[in-house]
């Protein structure tokens, strides 16, 4: 452990001796808590980094001017589409996926070191409950599918495989989410194939480039965003245990989305076969101002330019076609070869330019009394994972269907959109629509019948509750020996027991 000497050297030679200035004041546990929060933090690394927070505090806000005369769409022959597809290709990218799949190649790796303070719970957000009928939380679904996608692939071409699954936490998501995990016996998943760790921290900053005390012990720090993926990937040497297990492609995702696919052959086959190293899932925009990131070409590269990045201008132009221009929105799935990743975290990390947040943080003052400030006071530095699309050699998008595959929970109840409420339909939505192709039918409380497909709504509540456990169907497949000619009345819970029960048997 660094001493409080050595400690105070490094600040001083980052300029930011005033974070140890209650030091006389503390007692030996909070002094020890404060050196090793910042005897990590190199020096050189520090003053760099407050001093890029204050410069970029310093540009005018919005989009740089010139942005919008850099951007195109992405050409079409980088873009592969679900709908746009015939079913044999469709089949040809599945096929492929389960082929790698089965061979172990395949990985998943879930970015969950956010704060999710939208949502704005004090746990992270995989244990969250949306209110299925199941009680099942974010991460269990997520789990779930990955044992079935293995059973899938392993079924198909007769072999036991496994998807391990890398978790990347943060200081704010680690302990309890390995907590749960435990509690929850990984949700029947081999604890060998969970790899958690951690992604580091910064310190927020003032306009001035000073770092922030959040109490007189203890400084404000924030999750390095989750492009802090690529150093977190070095700092725990992630790529030797995926090159140990033979891994060669990785989907990386987002926490919140309630119908993510995990390792999604599809995805996973299309990337493959097109030989690309990176590549993101889009779904169209739903309207201009969704908070989504574009998908699209900044001075002819591949790169996503965040929602908070896009003027309200660009965002609204529309092509020939009545769509919008820039409607290629960013669902944070993302392929990536492992090669890929190892020249990243080797030779670009360096390269990605942070993004600035100006945000509310509370610290104290002088005099050492808490301050929860009325207006933004201070600048969060975060990278971001898609920034590394631009050293891509051969970069593809891959268009999903949105209410199949895209529904996140970010705001809390009663927001009208991407909450707890919007996304526990998406799922009982998307169930029912499967059921109903299935050859189900559904009957109300009063014995009438329910509608069927097309006559669904495409928002509210789907007309029966019917919830369907990934570990029975991972996309709808596998239904009719169940459901084919069969009356329900709703609620309708297919678990792993009640599809044993309702298994026709045996001929
Ligand atoms: C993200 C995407 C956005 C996309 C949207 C779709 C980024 C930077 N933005 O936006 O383009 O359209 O999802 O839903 O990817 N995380 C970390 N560490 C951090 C910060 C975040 O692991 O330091 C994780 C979160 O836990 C979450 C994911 O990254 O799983 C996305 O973070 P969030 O802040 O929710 O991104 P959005 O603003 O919603």
């Amino acid at each position: 452990m660094a001493s409080e000497r050595e400690v105070r050297a490094g600040l001083q030679r980052a300029g930011q001796e005033h974070l140890l200035r209650f030091w006389a004041e503390l007692a030996p546990g909070p002094r020890a808590a404060l050196l090793a929060e910042l005897a990590p933090l190199e020096p050189e690394a520090l003053r760099e980094h407050c001093r890029r927070a204050a410069a970029a505090c310093a540009l005018p806000p919005g989009p740089p001017p010139d942005l919008a005369a850099r951007l195109q769409p992405l050409p079409p022959e980088r873009l592969g589409s679900v709908s746009r597809s015939d079913p044999e290709t469709r089949r040809r990218w599945e096929e492929e996926g389960f082929r790698q799949i089965a061979l172990n190649k395949v990985a998943v790796l879930l970015l969950a070191g956010g704060q999710g303070t939208r949502l704005g719970v004090a746990y992270p957000k995989g244990m969250y409950r949306v209110g299925l009928p199941s009680g099942k939380t974010l991460y269990q679904l997520q789990a779930e599918r990955i044992r079935r996608v293995e059973q899938l692939a392993g079924e198909r071409r007769g072999t036991r495989c496994t998807v391990p699954w890398y978790i990347m936490t943060s200081e704010f998501t680690l302990g309890p989410t390995a907590e749960f995990f435990k509690e929850h016996d990984f949700f029947h998943l081999d604890p060998a194939n969970v790899v958690m760790f951690e992604q580091r921290m910064l310190p927020a900053v003032t306009f001035d480039g000073k770092a922030i005390l959040e109490r007189k012990d203890k400084v404000a720090m924030a999750p390095d965003g989750n492009g802090g993926l690529y150093c977190a990937l070095a700092d725990h040497h992630i790529l030797e245990d995926m090159e140990r297990r033979g891994v060669e492609f990785v989907h990386v995702y987002c926490v919140d989305n309630i119908l993510v696919r995990l390792a999604d052959p599809a995805f996973i086959g299309f990337c493959v076969l097109r030989g690309a190293d990176c590549g993101a899932k889009v779904v169209e925009k739903a309207y201009p101002e969704e908070p989504v990131g574009v998908v699209c070409q900044v001075d002819g590269v591949p790169q996503v330019v965040e929602y908070s990045e896009i003027s309200p201008e660009t965002a609204r132009l529309r092509a020939s076609d009545g769509g919008l221009l820039y409607g290629a929105g960013n669902i944070c799935n993302h392929f990536f070869t492992r090669g890929f990743l190892q020249m990243v975290t080797r030779e670009c990390e360096p390269l990605l330019k942070p993004h600035v947040a100006v945000k509310k943080v509370p610290h104290v003052d002088e005099e050492g009394n808490l301050v929860k400030p009325l207006k933004p006071n201070g600048i969060k530095m975060e990278k971001f994972v898609f920034d590394v699309f631009q050293f891509a050699k051969n970069f593809v998008a891959f268009e999903v269907l949105r209410e199949e595959e895209f529904s996140p929970l970010k705001n809390a109840d009663p927001a009208d959109r991407d909450s707890p409420c919007t996304t526990r339909r998406a799922l009982l939505a998307q169930h029912y629509r499967w059921a109903l192709q299935a050859g189900a039918r559904f009957r109300d409380a009063h014995g009438a019948w329910l509608p069927e497909l097309p006559s669904l709504p495409l928002h509210g509540d789907p007309p029966a509750v019917c919830e369907i456990s990934p570990l029975v169907s991972y996309a709808g497949e596998g239904l009719e020996v169940y459901l084919q000619g069969q009356e329900f009345q709703s609620p309708l819970i297919l678990d792993e027991d009640q599809a044993r029960v309702l298994q026709p048997p045996e001929s």
